[in-house]
């Protein structure tokens, strides 16, 4: 079967098709894969800006379809087509953003007549490390438990998988998002958006110099006894060194973000560490746009050892895609034995867990 998948939750339009063949052990191949990142566009705000996402996408979604089409060497010529499944972001992520998506995938699923699956962006992260952009691929057998460590622009979260499609979210962050502390701190350090490359960068040339530091920011929670995080604290405490230390020369700005990542990697790797344990965890998977960070991946190899097998996606498919999406639909569309969800009762949901 052929599935047209979508990705509007943030900033990045996403459309792919993926052809899937066989039932007991599906394979997958991307035919096409298409992404506009809207990120130059939302730089100068130092975050995403969610009318302005809306409208890009609006604007984007018709041009990428028509590209991706293309691209896999399939023609429509109504009423035919041989797309089989769209597969949409319905949540979590910016509502506005979200609704275009949706009524994009709407507006086909009805031209076509073919039936529309809504997926949750964060089962498509968990489902991202499998993925291939080149070369066809299959779910290889897992063994569970898999603990998840979900870190992104706008989620951290722990997650305990029993069995495929069986999540329990058993921690999170209170207040900011991972990546969003690397934006936000990256903003204050005068860096470019998206923050969390720029803050690894000038981390990495700290650790090389392997000089003193002239001071410490918190770990904040990390030895409450339970798997949450938070963030702000750490922000803040950034903004107070910021001020005292005065106008912000390079050594002191890569003592800083060196400092900065140092503190939120041990955190997500100590709670990591404590989860695997509590839970017996077999299998762990990163994702998310954090999870390209070299240091939390040097970090969480070091914790993993030949116990537990460790899950990272490709660099590519860590940031926001529509192939971890068409993926996630095609599992839900095949578990709810091919019943169609009703279009009509797909809608966007900003704060959807998984
Ligand atoms: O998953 P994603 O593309 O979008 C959301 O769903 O939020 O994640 C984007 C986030 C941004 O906050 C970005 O700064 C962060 O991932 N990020 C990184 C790195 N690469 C991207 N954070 C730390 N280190 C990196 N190397
Ligand atoms: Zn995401």
């Amino acid at each position: 079967m052929k599935i047209l998948s979508i990705e509007t939750s943030c900033d990045e339009t996403g459309i792919s098709i993926l052809e899937v063949k066989g039932k007991k052990k599906p394979v997958f191949k991307v035919l096409a894969n298409s992404i506009n990142s809207q990120i130059k566009i939302h730089a100068p705000y130092g975050g995403v800006f969610p009318a302005l996402a809306k409208r890009e996408h609006q604007k984007n979604l018709p041009i990428l379809l028509e590209r991706t089409l293309k691209k896999a060497k399939i023609k429509t010529t109504f009423p035919r087509h041989p797309i089989d499944l769209i597969a949409v972001t319905s949540g979590p992520g910016l509502e506005p953003a979200l609704w275009t998506g949706i009524v994009f995938a709407k507006e086909f699923s009805k031209k076509w007549n073919v039936p529309i699956v809504p997926v949750n962006h964060m089962e498509g992260h968990i489902l991202s490390v499998f993925a291939k952009d080149k070369n066809a691929f299959s779910i290889p057998k897992i063994e569970f438990p898999i603990l998840s460590l979900l870190v992104s622009g706008g989620h951290t979260e722990l997650v305990l998988i029993k069995d495929w499609q069986k999540y329990q979210i058993i921690g999170e962050t209170l207040d900011d998002a991972a990546g969003e502390a690397f934006d936000k701190v990256a903003r204050m350090l005068g860096l470019p958006y998206p923050g969390g490359p720029e803050i690894s960068r000038l981390a990495e040339e700290k650790r090389k110099k392997n000089d003193l530091f002239s001071f410490s920011l918190p770990r904040p929670m990390l030895y409450t006894k339970n798997f949450n995080f938070s963030f702000s604290g750490l922000k803040t405490a950034v903004l107070y060194l910021i001020k005292k230390i005065g106008p912000l020369n390079e050594k002191a700005k890569m003592e800083i973000a060196c400092e900065f990542e140092n503190a939120v990697i041990e955190t997500l790797v100590y709670k990591t560490k404590k989860a695997i344990e509590k839970y017996g965890a077999k299998t762990v998977i990163v994702a998310g746009g954090v999870s390209a960070n070299k240091y939390l991946k040097k970090e969480l190899k070091k914790i993993t050892g030949s116990k537990q097998k460790l899950l990272f996606p490709e660099k590519e498919l860590s940031t926001d895609n529509s192939i971890m999406i068409g993926i996630a639909g095609y599992f839900k569309f095949i578990k709810k034995n091919k019943k169609n969800t009703r279009a009509s009762k797909i809608k966007a949901e900003g704060g959807l867990r998984l």
